[in-house]
Order: structure tokens, then sequence, then C-alpha cells
């Protein structure tokens, strides 16, 4: 396995590699990896000849009072388990590597960026499609590998992809999660011992709207308030929001008649999680 740091020598890796007629996987990350991220490695490792994973925690996709200094690091760590999922290339850049003195550019998809984490988190998305545009454009994958546990994102990374005509297939996979239920995310390092409890009130909702679609009920409001009563009723829990929506528009629906997501962000002490549920999809906790 070999770590590259630089953009010119991943390019003319991955070039390499293309020239070989050999396929190459991207799995996009911020480090601090668990078994979410470990399952796109395996997925990516199976449908091509060469796996790339990049770890980056990037600044533009923080707001200005976001954790981006806190956001857990342990590069030694990841190298290990990067290494036992056979990747080949670890692209670990720094900030002036990826955004030099000057740069100017910026990725803004419109429509599906606007609700939800786009309401929360302005500017959030541009950083995030700002960054993935230039990681594909840095180690040239054939297919890249979202996690379907940031719903909003892989249909944005979708729309990016379709919209600007980039030549990779993107593959979203279902979320990984702990025994009880607690979707996997390096966040979950921040949760104080008595606030893990109160973190499992995300997915419990998730299940109860999952009951209540398959026990016919398709009002969005009447799901969104069991979901809120029960989140609730658990302590340290703020809600910043719980909305079901078009998963193609990712636009509010006051009726479940189309496919539909349920999608939540709740502050559970310090750390704000996410999850959702895909209407129809299997949910095991
Ligand atoms: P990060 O949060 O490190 O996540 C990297 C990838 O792992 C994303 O595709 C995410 O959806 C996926 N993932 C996270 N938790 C998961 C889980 N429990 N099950 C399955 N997949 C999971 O998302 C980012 O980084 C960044 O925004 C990035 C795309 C790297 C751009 O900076």
């Amino acid at each position: 396995m070999r770590v590259i740091e630089t953009v010119r020598e991943m390019q003319a890796f991955s070039e390499s590699v293309r020239m070989e007629g050999k396929r190459i996987a991207l799995v996009p990350t911020m480090g601090y990896l668990h078994e979410g991220h470990l399952s796109l490695m395996k997925e990516g490792r199976k449908r091509s000849d060469c796996l790339i994973i990049s770890i980056y925690v990037n600044p533009t996709q923080f707001g200005p009072s976001e954790d981006l200094d806190k956001y857990p690091r342990d590069f030694v760590r990841d190298e290990k388990l990067a290494m036992n999922e056979g990747v080949d290339v670890i692209f670990y850049p720094s900030n002036q590597e990826m955004y030099p003195d000057n740069y100017q550019t910026y990725v803004n998809v419109e429509g599906v960026t606007n609700n939800l984490c786009g309401l929360s988190r302005p500017g959030h998305f541009q950083g995030v499609t700002t960054v993935c545009a230039k990681l594909f454009n840095i180690t040239k994958p054939h297919l890249t590998v979202f996690g379907k546990k940031d719903f909003q994102q892989y249909v944005t990374i979708k729309r990016m992809v379709a919209d600007l005509n980039m030549d990779l297939e993107v593959l979203g996979l279902a979320t990984v999660r702990e025994s009880d239920g607690l979707a996997m995310s390096s966040r979950n390092t921040y949760l104080k011992q008595d606030e893990r409890e109160s973190a499992l009130s995300l997915s419990r909702s998730l299940k109860r709207a999952k009951e209540l679609y398959e026990g016919g009920e398709r009002n969005a409001a009447t799901i969104i308030d069991e979901m809120r009563a029960l989140i609730e009723g658990y302590p340290h829990t703020a809600i910043d929001y719980i909305k079901i929506c078009d998963t193609l528009t990712m636009n509010d629906v006051e009726t479940l008649d189309r496919e539909s997501v349920v999608a939540l962000a709740v502050r559970v002490g310090l750390p704000r999680l996410i999850d959702n549920y895909v209407f129809g999809d299997s949910l095991e906790l």
C-alpha cells in the first residue's frame, strides 16, 4: 500500500493504472475510519483492480462554528485498517495541496442541496461537491463508492456527476450500524456515556416510522410528529430537523405516494448526528 500526498504524483499514478486498462475505485473519506467506511472499501475492492481511498478533512465543507479543528484524526490507525482491506493507495493531501494560494473555483449543485442539511449548514454541500470534483480529477476513478448514511450527500454527488458529465459510476451502499442500531459515524466518539443511550433515539424513531408506514400510514406530518415525540422523550436531545422528502428532488412531501426518505438531524449533547430511512427498504435494528 502506498501513501501519496501530492496531486501531481496521484494523477501520474492513476494515469499509469488506466494505461494498463485497469479499473480504479475511489472511496472518499475524512478518516477516523470505522466499519461504515470499511464496507465501502470492501465493495470498491470487489469491483476494481485498483482501490484508492482519500483521507482528507476538507475545510471548505465546515461552517465557521463547526468542529473542523476538533474533528477526530488518527492516521496511523487508519493506515492499518486500510491495509487490512487491501487498499492500494491512500491519497492523503495537505490543505495547501488541495487549496493552494489564490484558489477560486467552487462547484455548486442547486435543487437537491436546498433542503435538510443544506438549510442547517450553509455552504456545506458546496464544500463537499468541490472537494469531490477535485478528488475525481485527481484520482481518475471509474467507480466511486458512497454511503447512504449521508443520503443527501449521495444524491448531490450523483446529481453533480450526471450534470457535469463526469465519466464515472457512483455507487451508494446501506448504512452500517452498531449492534444496538446506532449508525456508525466518526462523530460518535464525541458522545459522553449518558448521551450514548439518547443517541439511539434516532434509529428507534426510524424504526417507528417504518412500522407506521408498513401499517398503511401515508401522511408525512403524522409520522414526523410521532418521531419527534419519541426523540423528545430522551434527555440531551435537540432536534435540528425531521423531514420526509422525495428521494429524487429532496423536496418535502406531504403524502408518501412516491419514493420517499425520512431524514433527521439531532444534536445529542455536543455532536449533531444524522440518520435516514428510505420507505420500503429494509432496516435491520
Ligand atoms: P466521511 O464522513 O468520512 O464519510 C465517508 C464516506 O463514508 C461517505 O460516503 C459516508 O456516507 C460513508 N459513511 C459514513 N458512515 C457510514 C455508515 N455508518 N455506513 C455506511 N457508510 C458510511 O462524507 C464524508 O466523509 C465527506 O463529506 C467526503 C465525501 C469525504 C467529502 O469530504
